[in-house]
């Protein structure tokens, strides 16, 4: 029955998370919601499923004792470690790709791959489990390059080098085991040029439905200045597009979609495409295989849609463009982070104003790295602990109301970058 009310769990424990457990509990069809680990203010308004996230039998087990009917993947770890598969392999529905198929986030080489087979623009790129013949490339095409650990490094693991020498300390990274079994296999790849911009897709393996673009600022500080972070703020749409590059961007990622396809591979989920707008026109700088974070927490705000609905249909092959609708509004969202981040910080400060900040015209505070503690007051627990989103008319007012609520939320160490959004507003001819 259409209408009958389905048990979910949602696995992940950030910002991404608290905005689709509040988009999922939008929906008519939201039964009880369950977390697992949660944060601090996605446990006020679901329960917490004791369960290791990243562990295929436990999550499937654990959904099909507690009657679930929907499990959504927030994070990559556990779709690559095959969690999606084992809930399916129970007869429960799960947003969120199968392990293979999540390999176009797991594996730089195997979505390479499978671009090339389709045919869909990206860096040029080498791959070498060999150190010598590694440095030995590197040195005969020189820098500028870019320098990637091959498998999931938690944002880090790449290596955006100017000169030779960056790039060779780069792979020295990669292969001393700075980042694990990821770094095994290096890939190096020609630097693009041009602004990022993100597209985040829902399929079913077959149809394709483009959600917002958007656009993250990776570095910690303003001006782009700083070591690369998790994300530090976002905007939604991106206004600096050029004509015919949204239609490009939707072109690839079908492609990419018919191409796993016809590989034998449903690929059904999130499909979140990273671009670099080059002079030549959009081209891929990654996959992802979910949602994007702090970019969920500007598109679903956004987004006029039933989620259960829409996530259900991705899982059985019902998806149809018109369960997805659009306003004119704008989104802007700034990160609060900790003292440090993205290096070492503290936890534990306690956060005050969070309710003030919402009570601002548009504004909803996402919970990243927050807990409860023992007296119920909650406090940090993660380097990027809030994000602050403001949705109104026009971008100007979105991102004048996202920085008003900014000033009302305090916590010992409160960082936070004062220049997100500055770019759309300067145009593509200034950046
Ligand atoms: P990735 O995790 O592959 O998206 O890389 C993280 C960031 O590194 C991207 O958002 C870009 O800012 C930068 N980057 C990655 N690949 C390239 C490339 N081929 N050319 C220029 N910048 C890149
Ligand atoms: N915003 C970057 C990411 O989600 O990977």
């Amino acid at each position: 029955m259409p209408s009958e009310k389905i048990d979910i769990l949602l696995l992940g424990a950030g910002g991404r998370e608290h905005a689709l457990l509040m988009k999922l509990a939008e929906s008519p069809r939201a039964g009880r919601l369950y977390v697992a680990p949660g944060n601090g203010g996605m446990l006020q308004i679901a329960d917490a499923a004791t369960v290791d996230q990243d562990n295929p039998a436990e999550v499937a087990a654990w959904a099909r004792e507690n009657g679930i009917g929907l499990v959504v993947i927030g994070p990559e770890a556990p779709l690559v470690a095959g969690v999606a598969d084992a809930v399916r392999a129970e007869g429960i529905a799960c947003f969120g790709p199968s392990g293979e198929a999540a390999q176009m986030e797991g594996s730089k080489k195997f979505a390479k791959e499978v671009m090339a087979r389709a045919g869909v623009p990206t860096a040029a790129y080498r791959s070498f489990t060999d150190r010598a013949a590694c440095e030995e490339y590197v040195r005969e095409i020189g820098g500028p390059v870019v320098v990637k650990a091959d498998g999931l490094a938690a944002g880090k693991g790449v290596i955006v080098a100017q000169t030779t020498e960056e790039a060779l300390a780069g792979v020295d990274e990669c292969f001393s085991g700075a980042f694990g079994e990821a770094g095994a296999t290096v890939v190096v790849e020609e630097m693009l040029e041009g602004p990022e911009c993100s597209l985040l897709a829902l399929t079913d393996g077959t149809t394709v439905v483009p959600l917002a673009t958007s656009q993250d600022h990776k570095r910690a500080y303003d001006g782009d200045k700083g070591p690369n972070t998790g994300g530090m703020g976002v905007y939604s749409p991106v206004p600096i597009l050029l004509d015919g590059e949204l239609e490009r961007m939707v072109e690839i990622e079908q492609k990419v979609v018919d191409q796993l396809r016809a590989d034998g591979i449903t690929y059904s989920g999130c499909l979140y495409g990273g671009f670099m707008l080059t002079k030549d026109g959009p081209k891929v700088l990654e996959f992802n295989a979910r949602f994007g974070d702090p970019e969920t927490q500007v598109v679903l705000p956004r987004m006029k849609a039933d989620l259960v609905g829409a996530f259900l249909a991705c899982d059985n092959g019902t998806l149809d463009p018109d369960m997805v609708a659009w306003g004119d509004d704008w989104a802007v969202s700034v990160v609060l982070a900790s003292a440090g981040y993205p290096g070492s910080y503290e936890k534990g400060k306690v956060i005050h104003g969070i309710d003030e900040a919402e009570a601002c015209e548009g504004v909803t505070v996402y919970h990243a790295g927050t807990a409860l503690d023992k007296y119920g007051k909650i406090v940090t627990a993660g380097g990027r602990v809030l994000d602050v989103t403001a949705v109104a008319a026009t971008f100007e007012e979105a991102r004048a109301n996202a920085y008003a609520a900014c000033d009302l939320i305090d916590f010992e160490g409160k960082q936070f970058r004062t220049d997100i959004g500055l770019k759309a507003i300067l145009g593509r001819e200034n950046l």
